[in-house]
This record gives C-alpha cells, structure tokens and sequence, in this order.
C-alpha cells in the first residue's frame, strides 16, 4: 500500500505521518492493509498542488494507491481578502489532485469542513442537509468538494471542524496562552460547534482509506459546545485561574462570518466504519496531559 499525504506539514497532516509510523493512535491499531504503508509526505513550496501540473506529476511519479488531501487555505479571515489565493488551494488543487487520482486509479480523501453550512440550524447539520456558506472559506471548501465529486470516482469526502492537533497553532493552544498570561479572558459563547482532536480524525481518515465505502462523511468529536465553554474546559484542565467571560459575536467582529450552530452528526460514519470519536472533553483531556502547557 503506497499513501501519499499532501498538505503533511500542516496539524492534520503531521499527525497522519505520526499514526502511519506508529501504526496506531490512543484510539487503537490501524487496519492491518495500512500497517507498514510506505508513506509519501508533500507540502509547499516542493509541491504546489494549484497547478494541474504539480498534481498530475506527484501522481505519476509516487504512484499511490490512497491520497489524503490534507492541503488547505485555513486562514477564514484572510480568505475574505485573499479569495484567489483560497479558491486556489481549496478549489482549484482539489480539482486537479481528483483529475490525477481518476487516471491514476487511486483513492482520494479529501478533507472539508462545517463551514460549508451557514449555521442557522437548530440541530446538528446531517450529510444530506444542503450547504449554504457564509464565508469566502466556505465557498472554496464547497467548490472543491464540488470538483472531487465531478472529477474522480474513488472519493472520500470527510467534513470536520474546530480542529487541534500536536502541530502548528490552534485554539487550544491560544487559549493556553492567554489563559496564563492574563487575569481575564473574553470568549464568544453563541457559536456552538464539535471541537475535534487531529488524533481522532486522522485513525477514521485511516479507517475509511482501508475500505471502498466511497461518499461522504462528516467526522467530529462527539458533543457540542460554544467557543466559551471549549475555552472555558481548556483553562480548568489547564489548572489556569484566569476568570472565563461570555461574550456575543457582536461583541468580538471578525471579517468573516461564523455559523452560529456547525455541529455536525456522524450518521455515515456509523453505518460504515463505526463511529469511534471521543467525546470532546475526553479527547480535550488527552490532548492537554500528553501536551503539557506547550503553546509553540
Ligand atoms: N483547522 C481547523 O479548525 C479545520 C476545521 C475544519 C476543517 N479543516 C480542514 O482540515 C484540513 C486540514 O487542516 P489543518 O488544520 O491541518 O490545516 P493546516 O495546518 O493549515 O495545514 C494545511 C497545509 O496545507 C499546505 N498548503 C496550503 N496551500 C497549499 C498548496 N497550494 N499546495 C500544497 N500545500 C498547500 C499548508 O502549507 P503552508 O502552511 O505553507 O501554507 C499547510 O502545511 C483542511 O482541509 C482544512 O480545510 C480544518
């Protein structure tokens, strides 16, 4: 088995590379076709997957069984005034890695995200509700689900969000931060959605690579809570004192626009794979002792 992971230095990414080394995660063993995979990890400026070019020789010069498309254009609020350079990464290299994959005959899992819905549901977003997004990010992660679905057969499509993992920034390790350097901290608390621990994604991302159940799946830890109460749980397990303070989205205005409830239910992956993501608390907890305070 041949699986190359393009976005690898990113959180997802690197922690993909980790599971395939180890050939397991706290969750459990990886199936055993991926046991001993030989793993190709890309990343810019070596591979520049906006050009079909760029996608079309990774594939032919790595022949993979498996491409995990961890590569993306994350930053929400610049993606409001960079959309080229957004729809690029997440449109256009989508577009071009499911061309390469059709010819190549391999497996694409692609990666998207609950911004792809607009947030004004009462209840947790299904995988057949119809997305609306309200962003400039959740427009090029649409559109690049879009082009995999049009351009190759073999495809995974997996939306998660609120995403930490050991690499790179991330909302848990800002809120360290600020939890231990100051007395207050102000956190929104009227957008609900699913925080999710890179760890848990990634052995289901390995789950599903090792089956042909093609489609699409959302993937998130289990349980729902607002930025303010996930912050809140980070500087309790943390041990920082820094007193926690509600705060609206009118409050703290950003250049993009959140959804207000991007909670995401699991049914696909039920039916399939099983669905064997921690609760976020407990997966939190994890993540926090294995960590230590480390913020880098
Ligand atoms: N983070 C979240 O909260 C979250 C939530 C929902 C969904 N997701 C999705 O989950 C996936 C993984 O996210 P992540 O947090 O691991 O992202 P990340 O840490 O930002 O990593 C993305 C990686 O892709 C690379 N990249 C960007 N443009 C590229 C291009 N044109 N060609 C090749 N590589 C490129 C980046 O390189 P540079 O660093 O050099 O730009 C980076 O190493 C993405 O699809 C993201 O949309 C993330």
């Amino acid at each position: 088995m041949r699986i190359l992971i393009t976005g690898a230095a990113g959180q997802l990414g690197t922690e993909l590379c980790h599971q395939l080394e180890m050939g397991r995660c706290a969750l459990g063993p990886l199936p055993a076709q991926l046991r001993g995979a030989e793993v190709t990890p890309v990343d810019l400026p070596d591979a520049d997957l906006t050009k079909h070019a760029g996608a079309d020789m990774l594939l032919r010069r790595y022949t993979p069984d498996v491409v995990i498309n961890c590569a993306a254009f994350t930053q929400v609020d610049l993606a409001e005034s960079e959309p080229d350079a957004a729809f690029a990464a997440n449109a256009l290299a989508a577009r071009n890695l499911a061309m390469a994959c059709e010819v190549a005959g391999a497996k694409l899992v692609h990666i998207s995200t609950d911004y792809v819905f607009s947030g004004d549901s009462a209840r947790a977003y299904a995988e057949t509700d119809l997305p609306c997004p309200a962003s400039v990010y959740g427009e090029t992660k649409l559109l690049g689900e879009q082009y995999v679905r049009d351009f190759c057969c073999r495809w995974f499509i997996v939306r998660t969000a609120w995403l930490y993992g050991r690499t790179g920034g991330n909302f848990v390790k800002t809120m360290l931060k600020l939890t231990a350097e100051n007395d207050s901290v102000k956190v929104v608390n009227d957008q609900r959605g699913n925080p999710t621990n890179a760890e848990d994604l990634a052995y289901h991302l390995l789950l599903l690579a090792a089956t042909e159940e093609y489609g699409l799946y959302h993937c998130t830890g289990n349980g729902v809570c607002s930025w303010y109460e996930f912050a809140s749980e980070i500087a309790r397990l943390a041990g920082h004192s820094a007193e926690m303070i509600p705060c609206t989205t009118a409050d703290f205005p950003r250049p993009a626009k959140r959804p207000a409830n991007s909670a995401l239910e699991h049914r696909m992956l039920r039916l399939t794979v099983g669905d064997h993501m921690r609760h976020w608390q407990d997966a939190l907890a994890d993540y926090i002792s294995e960590m230590g305070h480390d913020t880098a």
